[in-house]
């Protein structure tokens, strides 16, 4: 850690630059916060978690044919990133009414919507992360039209492979929120890409049987077993293996993260 100059320090994640121009390294950190970080806490072994969960759906999404700024898993807490410039829009995607959705709708915890909910957020913890709408973003100048439209349906793909893939493992994908970054290749031509990380800290994660919360809500709420939960998530997706020797003693509770 101490080799790289440090780009940004964030709430979850700290930027170093990359090996390369145009790189740059994520290191996921166990800190965690809620309610714009006026709760802050740890828990244990969350970035290590993270790390492997978000290089696992990167990878899949890029499968089906979503650009992200993923290139590679480098250690337990790094992961390798092409650097993009960040739109400073919140994307959240939304199958089950939860969170913010219940309180300002007041509406019941996990009544299933028609259709899927695609919200947007400014991006400032100064103000809160304010609720946008599209003419706020054009207005502003932080998308255009024809990214915004890209947005939606890169989020919209997103939200239904991510659907499939969490119900094949028992999971119900209640919500997440998504970032996307402009990437230029040589020729100066501009492509939007899925940025940031999806991971339990951005989704909300309900056992589909029991409902039982797999996220970050856990933390928020004070629910208790939080370590635990992310755990889950990560073995379920086939992340962990029962004591694999080799890896940081203690650095995850319980099962090891496999690398
Ligand atoms: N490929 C990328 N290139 C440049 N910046 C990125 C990339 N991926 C993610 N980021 C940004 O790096 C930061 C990651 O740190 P972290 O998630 O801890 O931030 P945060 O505390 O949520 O703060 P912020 O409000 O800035 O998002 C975020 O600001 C995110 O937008
Ligand atoms: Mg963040």
């Amino acid at each position: 850690m101490t080799r790289r100059k440090q780009v940004y320090e964030g709430k979850a994640k700290v930027m170093f630059e990359g090996p390369e121009p145009g790189t740059l390294v994520q290191y996921f950190k166990d800190d965690a916060t809620a309610f714009n970080a006026q709760k802050r806490g740890t828990i244990t072994g969350k970035g290590v978690i993270n790390n492997r969960i978000s290089e696992y759906l990167m990878l899949r999404l890029a499968e089906i044919g979503i650009p992200t700024h993923f290139v590679r898993r480098l250690n337990m807490r790094e992961q390798l990133v092409r650097q993009v410039e960040i739109i400073p829009v919140e994307v959240v995607i939304r199958n089950v009414v939860a969170g913010s959705l219940a309180q300002r709708f007041g509406l019941e915890e996990g009544t299933p919507l028609p259709r899927s909910i695609v919200e947007y957020y400014y991006k400032n913890d100064k103000l809160q992360d304010p609720m946008i709408s599209e003419e706020h973003i054009t207005c502003f100048g932080w998308a255009t039209t024809y990214d915004l439209d890209d947005i939606m349906q890169m989020s919209l793909r997103i939200n239904d492979f991510l659907l499939g893939l969490f119900h094949g493992i028992g999971i119900k994908l209640v919500d997440f929120k998504v970032e996307f970054g402009r990437l230029y290749n040589e020729h100066d031509e501009m492509r939007l890409v899925l940025a940031d990380e999806i991971s339990p800290d951005n989704c909300r994660l309900w056992d589909l049987k029991t409902n039982e919360k797999l996220d970050k809500d856990r933390f928020r709420r004070d629910l208790g077993r939080v370590e635990e939960a992310y755990q889950e998530v990560a073995r379920r997706l086939g992340l962990l293996t029962e004591g694999t020797p080799g890896d940081a003693p203690g650095d995850v509770r319980g099962p090891t993260t496999v690398q």
